[in-house]
Order: structure tokens, then C-alpha cells, then sequence
């Protein structure tokens, strides 16, 4: 894809509870030249998938807030399926800076099936989403959509990013309701940022011809829409990184960051 310039000032804050948020972040940043960005991950709640939809949304009207009165935020990215269908569009009218989400890419899976058999990998209070759980009940009647909540999941992408090993056994038993299906879904939505880290190993469990779908693609439409870009080349400012509680994995969050042009990490008291 072209890459694009964009104009000095450009501030993205990118949330995610955890590490998953870096997918939505490699993707951005690979096409758009010259922002500045601040990634929050919120680890002292990670991980979201299992919190309220109450919760997560006065946690990230909090968050904003705070993050707000210290920068300047042209636009903020809800990098986490949970924390985006719990918030959105609710969250928007606390702010005046536009602020765009990631949810599970159910319109793009059923273009894409060819038996209309289609799974989706998401947290639980994803899954248990009113919004989504009505967009699944609707499509059941023509398609036939499998779904699987796990935090075991995300724990095993997190683990895997930070330089650990992760066992296959261990997916393959969270996907063993799927086995004795009768038609396998061709088509599985990743929808939670975190599971695209995870690919290959999901990859070498599933029949070989499936075709994986996750969020990135929508969230470039949607930043276009939001973020008045042109070509001018200016000189970037540093990257920062905020946790919000230390942990025993900060070294290798830092050190995972500070490959990915973030030089700065710093406690974010909330
Ligand atoms: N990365 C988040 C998502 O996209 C969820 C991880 C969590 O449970 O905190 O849904």
C-alpha cells in the first residue's frame, strides 16, 4: 500500500489491556509516515475479556480523560475488539477528538464463506455483546456461525510476543468443541487484537484451506475518514509507551517497544 505523509502534530493514541493493540499498530504505522505515537496498554486490568461493559467504559472515559489533559490527541484508536464494543459509540460524545474501534469483521466473513459456515474467535464480553450478539442471531438463519470465547487465548498470544514458548496442545484443546463438527467453518474471524499473534500456530491446528479475517483492514477506512493527511515530510517526535502497572514482564515489554521505535516507557498513575 501507498505510503502517506502526514501533517506535523499528528498524535495517535492506540489502546489496547494489553499487548494485542501492537497488531493494530504495525499496520498503521507501516502506512502512515510521520506520527507520533502514544500506545497505552492498561496491564492492571488485563485482560478486559471478562470485565463488564460498565467497567471498560468508565475505565477508558478515565484513561481518555487523563491522557487528554497531557496531550494533544489528533486521534485515538481503540485497538482491543472488547474494550470497542463496550465503549463505542458512547465514548465519543465525552471527547472532541475523533476516536475509532476494531470489532469482529462479521460483514467481511460472510462476503468471503463459501459453505457459510463461519467462526469467530472473541472474548467473552465480546461475545456477550448485545450489538453482536444480535448481528449473530440475525445471520444464523442463513449462515452458521460458530463461536469460541477464551482468555486462555490471549494469555498464550501475550506469552508468545514476549519471547516465551507456547504449547499447541494447549490451543488445540480450547478449539475442542470444533472437532466433530460436521462442516468446519472456511472462513474464522480473529476478533481480538491479540489473535493475530497467534496465526501460525492457529494455522497448523485448522484444515488447510481457511481463510482468517481480523480487524485491520476496516481501521485504515476509518482513519482516513478521520485524519486530514497530505504529503509533506516533517521530522517525527518519539514514540511513548504507558503501562499502568509494573509487572514482572515490564523489561520485555520495554525491550519489545523499544524495537518497535518506542524509546519511551513510562508508569501511567491511573
Ligand atoms: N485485545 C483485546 C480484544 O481485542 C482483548 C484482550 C483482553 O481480554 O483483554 O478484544
Amino acid at each position: 500500500m501507498k505510503k502517506i505523509f502526514l501533517k506535523s502534530q499528528t498524535t495517535i493514541f492506540i489502546f489496547d489491556s494489553g499487548l494485542g493493540g501492537i497488531t493494530i499498530y504495525n499496520y498503521v504505522k507501516s502506512i502512515f509516515l510521520n506520527i507520533n505515537f502514544i500506545y497505552l496498554l492498561d496491564n492492571k486490568y488485563f485482560p478486559y475479556g471478562n470485565k463488564s461493559k460498565n467497567f471498560i467504559l468508565k475505565r477508558l472515559i478515565k484513561i481518555l480523560k487523563k491522557i487528554s489533559n497531557h496531550y494533544n490527541i489528533t486521534l485515538a484508536i481503540i485497538a482491543c475488539n472488547t474494550a470497542s464494543v463496550s465503549s463505542l459509540p458512547i465514548i465519543r460524545n465525552y471527547f472532541n477528538f475523533p476516536i475509532i474501534g476494531v470489532s469482529p469483521a462479521i460483514d467481511l466473513a460472510i462476503k468471503k464463506t463459501k459453505n457459510n459456515v463461519i467462526g469467530l474467535l472473541a472474548t467473552n464480553t465480546t461475545l456477550k455483546n448485545y450489538d453482536i450478539r444480535k448481528k449473530i442471531n440475525f445471520l444464523n438463519k442463513k449462515y452458521e456461525i460458530k463461536t469460541i470465547s477464551s482468555s486462555k487465548l490471549v494469555f498464550l498470544a501475550e506469552k508468545k510476543l514476549l519471547g516465551y514458548e507456547i504449547m499447541i496442545n494447549e490451543i488445540k484443546k480450547i478449539f475442542k468443541s470444533w472437532y466433530d463438527l460436521k462442516i468446519f467453518p472456511d472462513t474464522i474471524i480473529l476478533g481480538c487484537t491479540h489473535f493475530p499473534l497467534i496465526l501460525n500456530e492457529l494455522k497448523t491446528i485448522f484444515p488447510k484451506k481457511i481463510y482468517f479475517l481480523d480487524s485491520k483492514k476496516n481501521i485504515i477506512l476509518k482513519f482516513k475518514k478521520n485524519i486530514n493527511y497530505n504529503q509533506t515530510n516533517i521530522k517525527k517526535k518519539e514514540n511513548i509507551v504507558f503501562y499502568t502497572k509494573k509487572n514482572q514482564y515490564l523489561k520485555k515489554i520495554e525491550f519489545l517497544f523499544s524495537e518497535k521505535g518506542f524509546k519511551n516507557i513510562y508508569r501511567f498513575k491511573i
